[in-house]
């Protein structure tokens, strides 16, 4: 039997639009809508491809977006100054650091100087540690992990009472969606397991999964016959193994052995086209939450 494959391209759109109609809502209301300020730090092409992503999406959920690109020698100091200048701006409800940032920048203080509640990244050790908490308290969730778990949700996989296994313990995808998934609520209630570089039998473990969550960075690092026939597979994984000489784009593989997998899964996401198009969209959400929460005051 052939997967049922989860269509993050669509799910991403779906999200999209309601976002938007919760921002039409929100600005007949109360005249106001969500803003957002990306900072981009020089001119790291990925990083420039991105924002201009992010910027792109934000004008069209009818947010308010601010732009605001640095020179490469900005000093630590005045990246700091301009942080604080928009915790401080009313108008503005998430500030986004996009990363990696210039060696001579402490990334860690400059994630530490933004306001917890207008971290939309949810990188601030604030924000970790209210998911950590769980329930109401957690404000933002990261993006990619909170992507992986819509995914779930809507393609109707049962997580209560599910073996969930994580394959990595990074801290913007790993360590975030075990902790999620172990919660009580929607989406979760699951049995989880982590497993990473020095776990002594990985397929063992993988065999056991109901739903597997793959974040490991490594192609093709989870074999088919480690897979639970039915399993839901979410692959986080995006390696460049090479170039298409005809449209010279990079060729990406995820972490699974996708095209085997997907005669064993019940459920699975490709690469490109799962978890990909999700990260934007739950950084939309949850600039929409941070201006909602404002309101409410
Ligand atoms: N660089 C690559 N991914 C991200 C992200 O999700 N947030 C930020 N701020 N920078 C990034």
């Amino acid at each position: 039997m052939t997967a049922e494959i989860i269509n993050g391209n669509e799910i991403r759109k779906a999200i999209l639009e309601e976002v938007k109609a919760e921002v039409a809502q929100m600005k007949e209301k109360y005249g106001k809508v969500p803003g957002l300020v990306t900072i981009l730090i020089g001119a790291n092409p990925a990083s420039i491809s991105y924002v201009t992503l992010k910027v792109k999406t934000a004008l069209e959920v009818g947010f308010k977006e601010i732009q605001d690109d640095q020179p490469a020698d900005i000093s630590e100091a005045s990246l700091l100054a301009l942080i604080d200048k928009y915790n401080n701006d009313p108008e503005i409800n998430g500030i986004l650091v996009q990363l990696p940032l210039p060696k001579h920048i402490d990334e860690k203080k400059v994630l530490n100087a933004i306001n917890p509640d207008k971290d939309v990244d949810a990188f601030h050790p604030v924000n970790v540690g209210r998911l950590m908490i769980g329930g109401d308290e957690a404000k933002f969730l990261p993006c990619t992990p909170a992507g992986i778990q819509e995914l779930i949700i809507r393609s109707g996989t049962e997580t209560s009472g599910a073996e969930v296994v994580v394959v990595g313990r990074s801290n913007i995808v790993g360590k975030p969606i075990a902790m999620m998934m172990a919660q009580k609520g929607k989406g979760a209630n699951s049995t989880v397991t982590i497993v990473h570089t020095r776990t002594k039998d990985l397929a063992s473990h993988c065999k056991r999964a109901d739903i597997l969550i793959v974040a490991a960075g490594v192609p093709d690092l989870v074999k088919p016959e480690w897979i639970k026939p039915g399993a839901t597979v979410i692959d986080v994984g995006v390696n460049r193994v090479g170039m298409n000489e005809k449209t010279g784009k990079a060729i990406l593989k995820g972490d699974v052995d996708y095209d085997k997998a997907k005669e064993i899964a019940g459920k699975i996401t490709p690469v490109p086209g799962g978890v990909g198009p999700m990260t934007i969209a739950m950084l939309m959400k949850n600039t929409l939450k941070s201006a909602q929460y404002s309101l409410k005051g």
